[in-house]
Formats: C-alpha cells, structure tokens, sequence
C-alpha cells in the first residue's frame, strides 16, 4: 500500500476565469482572453468562449458540497483581477462579497483555501494601456492589487501564490501567438519574464509587511528536459531548455536570482531586459516560502539539427529540437507523453538544488476528449484517470520517503472547466460538467478520489 503522511493534503485547481463565469450586472471587466475570442483569427474549439464556465459565481455552495462528497482536504482557485479592481482602480464590492463568502465557506467546511492571483487573465485595460506585463507600471499596479486581496482576505485563506505558470505567459503571448496579445517579439518576452518575477517579488513584500499567517509562494509548471542520448551535443540541448522552461522563474523565485548560463545566453543575443539594481535587490530580498508545481508531461529533447537563419527571432528553441520519444506512452485522448517519473526528478531537484523547499502537486491531470462514450449507469467510467494519478502518485511517494518536502497533491481539475485553446474539448474533471444545463455528474474518479483521501493512500 502507498500511505502518505498524517496531514498530506488532497486537492483540486482551478483558475477564475475558467471556471466562476460572468453574470449580468457583476461589475467584472473585461479580460484578454474576451478579447482573444471576440477579437483574434484564433477558432475556439465549438467557438465557445470564456463566459461559458461552471459559473462558479452562482454555484459555490452547492459545489463546495461536492468538494466534501469528493473527500477534498484542500482547493485552489485564483482572484480574477478584472472582477476585483475596475479601470478606474475602484474596488467592486459585489466581487468582495462574492470572494468573503466563497473562501468562508471552504473554511467552514474545513478545506484548506489555496489562492492565486493571476492565472493568465490581465484585466483588458491594463493590457491596453501599458501593453500588460512589458511596462514597469503593470508591476506597480500587479502589486497594489497583491495588496488589496491580502488586506480584504487574508483571515480566510491559508496559502497565496503571486502567479501561475508565468513562463506560458511569456512564451505564449510574445513567442509563439497562443495567448494575447499574439506577438513575436523575443526582446518583450524576456522583459515579461522579468517583469513578473519583479512583480511576484513586490507581492511578496507586501505580503510580509502584514504578518498574515499564512504562506506566500509561486506555481510554476515543471516539464524536465531529457536528452535524446548522452552524446554532449544532446546534454547541452537538454541544459538550455531547462535554463528557460524551469530555471528561468525558479531561480529567481526560490534562490533570488538568474542563472549564469541564461544570463550569458541573453546577452549573446542582446536580450537582457532594462532592470536596475534596487529591483535586483527586490528580487533577492523577497523569495517564495512555499512552491506549487505544475507537471503534465516532460520535454524530450535534442540537439539541433540546423540552427535558425539571422533573422530568425530567438526563441529557446534556438538552441534545441524537442520530439517525440518513439515507443513512449501518449495519452491518446489528449496527445502528451504520459511519464510518471518525471515527478519523481522533479521533486529531487526541488530536494537536492533549492534548499527542500516546501512544495506539493498544484496541477497533475489528464484530459480527455469525447469524454461521455465513457458514461455507463450515468457514470463516467474514467479508470485511465485513476491510474494517471496513481502512477504519478507513487512517484511522488517514492520521493517524499526520501526526503522530499512536499506537503499535497491537487489534481487537474475539480469540475470540467473552460480551457484557452480548447474550450471544453479535453475533459479533466472529477465531476462532469453539462455546460448547457450547468448539471454537474460525479465520475468515477471523483468517488475514488474520496477513498484515496480517507485512507490517505492506496
Ligand atoms: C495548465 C494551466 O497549464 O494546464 C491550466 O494552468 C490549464 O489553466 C491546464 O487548463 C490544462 O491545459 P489545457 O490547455 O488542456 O487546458
């Protein structure tokens, strides 16, 4: 039997705007991803867009039952910080009050509140105005805002993160055209990044001037890099993809500063970004206590067979090609690698380079598409879920037994959510959502997830 240890926590995550929805007259302003469907030539999967959610808003009560009858010790969701703070800087009390009785009620029910402030949803104002994370103001106006949850919340929840995956953020909006606002500008992706990790910084700041009682870290999603084979070419690829996947938000979250190798790479390529030294010093004074990581799949990489022309914009994938591991397991309904041990390396680098930090699963999951051929008695039958997670379980275990300091797990996602790309195409829930009736059906992962908990183990 796989145990845990008395008081590991079990989760699940969400995000604001994938999951509480927008109701007439709630005073939430708009958000990119509004505009990214109303605006970009991008096709949504059914072109259903970011108002077609759980509805979250409407429905906590009823779904912090199904928190209870699922056996969750513990829930992430994030501030939408469109709903909060207007253009005008003003705070909506209707959202004060939707976010006071949310967060006490989870207290109530004695589930862990684990909140976000920023789950990739900038308040379209302020990407209008100041181009989101590429100018200092949006750092100063992140942080105020940082300030204004700790103040209005911070009796109710237990543990905060600045940001969520910061990196997709990056590469996402000003690298690849997945995310507004849709550039290809690699001087501005990297003065995003430190932008962020400014921000993520003066939030912690804030947060320590409060002597709140709780913690304050970041959520960065992991992917480890491993090399085609050991031949030098191939281990270096492998470093390089890791200096900007992980090492880029971890370093400095977590050690307060960059790593030599990426700053060399930057400056080869004239990209460090404008900073000044009292930031520097912002970054090094205000590190993370706590880390919430995200893994899904891992990177397989591999040297690059012909490097890109002059004029080509850098991207990290300058220096490598990544590709698909033949004979790897994929999950078929979703198209990611499927390798459970990517965890386990996980954890021992956060054990072994980052002082053991505390740390637990934020994301783990597996989404699936045409999810209801599965249904059978009105339930889904999802077994491929239970085994995703018990797979990825016994990794982590296997690392906590050795000294790993990780304190939960949450899993990918608690009821079917919006997604930015795929709207509800891939399904990841423990319970399913009908979107048109806003009828929610437990799977059959959700019942386990309610023994895995009880008995803490399996
Ligand atoms: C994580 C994000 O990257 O992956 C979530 O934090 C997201 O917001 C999840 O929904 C799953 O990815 P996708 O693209 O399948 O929704």
């Amino acid at each position: 039997m796989i145990k845990f240890k008395d008081g590991f926590f079990w989760g699940s995550s969400t995000s604001a705007e994938q999951s509480e929805g927008r109701l007439e007259n709630d005073g939430k302003m708009l958000t990119v991803w509004d505009k990214f469907f109303s605006d970009s030539p991008y096709k949504f999967h059914d072109n259903i867009g970011p108002e077609t959610t759980s509805t979250i808003y409407k429905h906590f009560k009823e779904d912090i039952k199904l928190l209870k009858q699922t056996g969750h010790t513990a829930y992430r969701t994030s501030i939408s910080w469109a709903r909060l703070i207007d253009d005008k800087g003003n705070i909506n009390q209707k959202a004060v009050t939707f976010y006071n009785s949310y967060f006490s009620l989870l207290k109530e029910n004695g589930i862990k509140v684990f909140v976000n402030l920023y789950h990739f949803d900038t308040p379209l104002y302020i990407q209008e105005k100041y181009n989101g994370f590429v100018q200092k103001e949006t750092v100063k106006l992140y942080a105020k805002y940082a300030k204004t949850c700790f103040e209005l919340f911070g009796d109710l929840v237990d543990s905060w993160f600045t940001f969520n995956e910061p990196i997709v953020s990056v590469e996402c909006g000003y690298l690849l055209q997945y995310h507004y606002p849709l550039e290809v500008d690699s001087k501005k992706a990297v003065q995003v990044a430190y932008n962020i990790a400014l921000a993520s910084a003066l939030a912690v700041k804030e947060f320590k001037k409060l002597n709140l009682k709780s913690k304050i870290g970041i959520i960065l999603n992991i992917t480890p890099s491993y090399p085609r084979s050991n031949n030098e070419f191939d281990v270096k690829a492998a470093h390089i993809a890791d200096l900007f996947a992980t090492n880029s938000f971890l370093d400095p979250c977590v050690k307060g500063e960059y790593s030599k190798d990426l700053v060399e790479i930057l400056k080869k390529h004239d990209l460090l970004p404008s900073y000044t030294e009292e930031e520097l010093k912002i970054i090094k004074e205000n590190t993370v206590s706590f880390l919430g990581i995200n893994y899904y799949q891992p990177l397989r990489v591999c040297a690059k067979a012909n490097l890109p022309n002059d004029n080509a914009p850098f991207m990290p994938t300058y220096y490598y090609d990544s590709y698909v591991m033949p004979g790897r397991r994929i999950n078929k309904y979703r198209g990611w690698e499927i390798y459970p041990h990517a965890l386990y390396d996980i954890a021992k680098n956060i054990q072994n380079n980052y002082g053991n930090i505390e740390w637990f699963v934020a994301e783990n999951g597996m989404g699936v598409e045409d999810e209801s051929r599965f249904k059978k008695d009105g339930i889904i039958q999802d077994d491929y879920r239970i085994d995703f997670i018990k797979q990825h379980l016994v990794e982590l275990h296997k690392a906590i037994e050795e000294g790993s300091n990780c304190k939960g797990y949450m899993h990918w996602t608690f009821i079917d959510c919006w997604s930015w790309l795929n709207a509800y195409k891939n399904r990841y829930g423990f319970i399913e959502l009908d979107y048109n009736t806003q009828k929610r059906y437990i799977k059959k992962s959700g019942y386990w997830f309610k023994e895995l908990s009880d008995n803490n183990g399996f």
